[in-house]
C-alpha cells in the first residue's frame, strides 16, 4: 500500500529548541511564515501531530486564510485538511481545542489507548492499530481509508525523530529562528536515533523576515524489501533518464542511477548512451563505477524497467553484470513485458543471486511513457 507523501514542518531556535519550558507556546515563526505555514496546511490533504503537541500547546491546526479555505472548496475538497493525532495511551482531553475546530479529525493509537480514548468520549475517528502504534500502517491508513496523498506533520520533536529515522519523511521544511532558549530541559526538533548516513538534499532557501526557511529531501536508500522515501526520489530520477533515450523499435528505453547506501549518487545511465546503439541503462550507469568501489556492495540500483535477464546483443544481462558488481537491492517501477524476450524474470535471477527486488508500481506509467511506440 503506497503512503502519502510526508512533509515534516518546524520552527526552530538557533539552538535547535521547538520551544522554552515555560507555560505559554514559544513563538518562533515571523507574521509572513505563519502565513506560509497556513499555505502549506492549505495544500494538504492532512495535518498530523503528536499527543505531546496537544498537552503541551493546544493547538487548533486550521487553515485561517477564508481565501485558501474558499479555494479548496472550489477544487472540490473539504474546507479544512484532516486533523490527525498520534498517542499510545490515548490519554488526551476531551476539551482540547484540537477536537472542536475544523473539520474531520482522527486518533490513531494502540488497542489499549483506544479503549481510554472511547471512555473520554474524544470527537474524532478512533483508530487501533494493535498493541503498538506502527507508523507505516498509520501512513498505509491515511492513504487508503481517508485518501491522504499529502500529509503536513507538525511536530512534535518525538514524531518527526520517528520518522526521519525510519525513512518515511519525503521532505523537511526548517524554519530557523534568531532566538537562543538555551534551557537544557527544552524539547529539541529531532532526539537521538540511526538516521541516514551522508547528506541530505538542500532543495531550498528563502529569507522569511528574520527568520530563514530551508527544504532538505533525505536521500539514502531503504534496506532489503523495505522501500524509504528517498527511493522514490530516485525511482522517479531513473525515468526522467529514461525520457532521454534515442527512440529504437527494438529496445526499451530505460534509465538507471546507482546510489550508495548513505545517498551519494554514483553513476546514472540511459539506454543507448554515447555513442553504443545496444548499451542498457544499468550497464551504462554501473560502467562509470571503478568496481573495486567498497560502496557498491551497500548500494541499490534505481531502473525503470525490470533488469534484464537474457540479452542477445551482450554476454551477460543486466542482472548478472549487477550481482556481479556486488549489488544487493534494486528497485524498478515496471516487470518486464514479453515485447522483446518472453518470460523474462531479472527480478528472479536477482533474489536467486541474493539481491532484494523492489518494486514501486506507482511509477509504472512513468517507466512505460517513453516506451509506448513498442508493440505491445
Ligand atoms: N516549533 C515547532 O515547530 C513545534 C511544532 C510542534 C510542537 N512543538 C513543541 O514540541 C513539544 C512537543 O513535542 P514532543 O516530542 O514532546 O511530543 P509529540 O511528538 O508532539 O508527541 C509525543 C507523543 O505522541 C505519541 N506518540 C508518538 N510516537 C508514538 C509511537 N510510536 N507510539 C505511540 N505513541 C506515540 C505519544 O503520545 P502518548 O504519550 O499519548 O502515548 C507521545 O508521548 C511541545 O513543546 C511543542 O510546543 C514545536
Amino acid at each position: 500500500m503506497p503512503h502519502p507523501h510526508v512533509l515534516l514542518s518546524a520552527a526552530v531556535s538557533l539552538d535547535g529548541c521547538l520551544d522554552d519550558t515555560g507555560p505559554e507556546r514559544l513563538l518562533l515563526s515571523s507574521p509572513a511564515d505563519f502565513d506560509r505555514v497556513d499555505a502549506v496546511r492549505a495544500s494538504a490533504d492532512a495535518i498530523l501531530v503528536g499527543a505531546g503537541t496537544i498537552r503541551a500547546d493546544n493547538p487548533r491546526l486550521l487553515v485561517r486564510s477564508a481565501e485558501r479555505r474558499a479555494a479548496r472548496i472550489a477544487a472540490g475538497r473539504p474546507e479544512f485538511p484532516l486533523k490527525a493525532v498520534v498517542s499510545g495511551t490515548g490519554d488526551l482531553d476531551p476539551a482540547a481545542a484540537f477536537w472542536h475546530t475544523g473539520g474531520q479529525k482522527v486518533l490513531f493509537t494502540t488497542d489499549q489507548g483506544a479503549g481510554r480514548a472511547r471512555a473520554r468520549a474524544l470527537a474524532a475517528d478512533i483508530v487501533p492499530l494493535g498493541p503498538a502504534l506502527d507508523w507505516d500502517r498509520t501512513l498505509e491508513c491515511l492513504y487508503g481509508r481517508y485518501g491522504v496523498r499529502r500529509l503536513m506533520v507538525e511536530g512534535g520533536g518525538s514524531v518527526h525523530t520517528q520518522l526521519l529515522r525510519d525513512g518515511l519523511a519525503d521532505e523537511l521544511q526548517l524554519v530557523v529562528a534568531p532566538v537562543l532558549v538555551g534551557d537544557p530541559a527544552a524539547p529539541r526538533l529531532f532526539g537521538p536515533g540511526a538516521y541516514q548516513r551522508g547528506r541530505l538534499r538542500l532543495v531550498e532557501t528563502r529569507r522569511i523576515e528574520d527568520v530563514v526557511l530551508t527544504r532538505y529531501e533525505p536521500t539514502a536508500p531503504g534496506t532489503g524489501d523495505r522501500a524509504a522515501a528517498a527511493d522514490r526520489h530516485w525511482l522517479a530520477l531513473a525515468c526522467e533518464l529514461a525520457e532521454r533515450c534515442p527512440p529504437s523499435a527494438t529496445a526499451f528505453s530505460v534509465g538507471a542511477v546507482v546510489v550508495a547506501a548513505d545517498g551519494t549518487e554514483l553513476a546514472r545511465g540511459h539506454s543507448r548512451e554515447g555513442t553504443d546503439p545496444v548499451a542498457h541503462a544499468e550497464e551504462a550507469a554501473l560502467a562509470k563505477i571503478d568496481p573495486t568501489d567498497p560502496r557498491l556492495a551497500g548500494a541499490t540500483v534505481y531502473s525503470s524497467l525490470e533488469p534484464c535477464a537474457r540479452r542477445a546483443s551482450r554476454p551477460a544481462p543486466c542482472a548478472r553484470l549487477i550481482l556481479d558488481a556486488g549489488v544487493r537491492r534494486v528497485v524498478t517501477a515496471w516487470r518486464e513485458p514479453d515485447t522483446f524476450v518472453p518470460g523474462a524474470d531479472g527480478s528472479g535471477v536477482l533474489t536467486a543471486g541474493g539481491a532484494a527486488v523492489v518494486v514501486l508500481p506507482e511509477y509504472e506509467e512513468r517507466a512505460k511513457a517513453p516506451n509506448r511506440h513498442l508493440p505491445g
